[in-house]
């Protein structure tokens, strides 16, 4: 298999973090795609994914499976192992999603807001939008921070998804300093970026 990403991208680190979890990522070709945004789609990205987007993933018999979403359900659909997206009979399954689309709320807010600050032309930018995403994140952070004790140790796509969306935070918006509000998440970010998987995917 072959995946286009890019090691700044929080949606491919979750992608490749699930490859390592579920032991598969020996059976995956990195293809790196650094310097795509949304003004440079770059040729190998336009070439295999019509949305000029990535993570991208062409599967063994050459199929295309997009959105970061597909692709580690793909993933998740293909080891026999612990299942990081709990099954339809599972107590867990609706938490885990929906924590999964809480990390992936963050991130459809934080890479918009990377482009809007450092990408578009300064006298172009438009503060009360930026202030309004901002301050949606906190908001985000803030619902979560409260049940951060029952995010636990095990390993899950919400949990993937959060602590990717944490990194990419750290990241890009160095000053956004979400910690000082905010113990409980911390903690459990500290704890789960021992895991091989995140360290194996520092973003750079
Ligand atoms: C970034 O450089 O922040 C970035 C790159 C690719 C996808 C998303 C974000």
């Amino acid at each position: 298999m072959q995946l286009i990403y890019a090691p700044a991208s929080p949606f491919a680190r979750k992608v490749r973090v699930v490859a390592i979890e579920t032991g598969q990522a020996s059976e995956i070709e990195l293809i790196d795609a650094t310097g795509i945004s949304p003004v440079n789609p770059t040729e190998i990205v336009t070439r295999l994914n019509p949305l000029a987007r990535i993570p991208a993933l062409l599967n063994e018999e050459g199929q295309l499976v997009i959105d970061s979403r597909v692709i580690c359900e793909y993933l998740d659909s293909r080891h026999v192992g612990h299942r990081l997206i709990p099954d339809a009979d599972s107590k867990q399954r609706w938490q885990s999603l929906t924590l999964a689309g809480v990390a992936e709320g963050i991130l459809d807010t934080a890479v918009p807001l990377r482009y809007e600050t450092a990408l578009r032309p300064e006298e172009l930018r438009w503060t009360q939008l930026i202030d309004s995403q901002f301050n949606r994140i906190n908001h985000t952070l803030d619902y979560l921070e409260p049940n951060a004790a029952a995010l636990g140790e095990d390993v899950c796509i919400g949990r993937i998804g959060l602590a990717c969306a944490l990194g990419y935070l750290d990241f890009r918006f160095e000053e956004f300093t979400w910690r000082t509000t905010r113990p409980g998440i911390t903690a459990w970010y500290r704890d789960f970026s021992n895991r091989e998987s995140m360290m194996q995917t520092v973003p750079y």
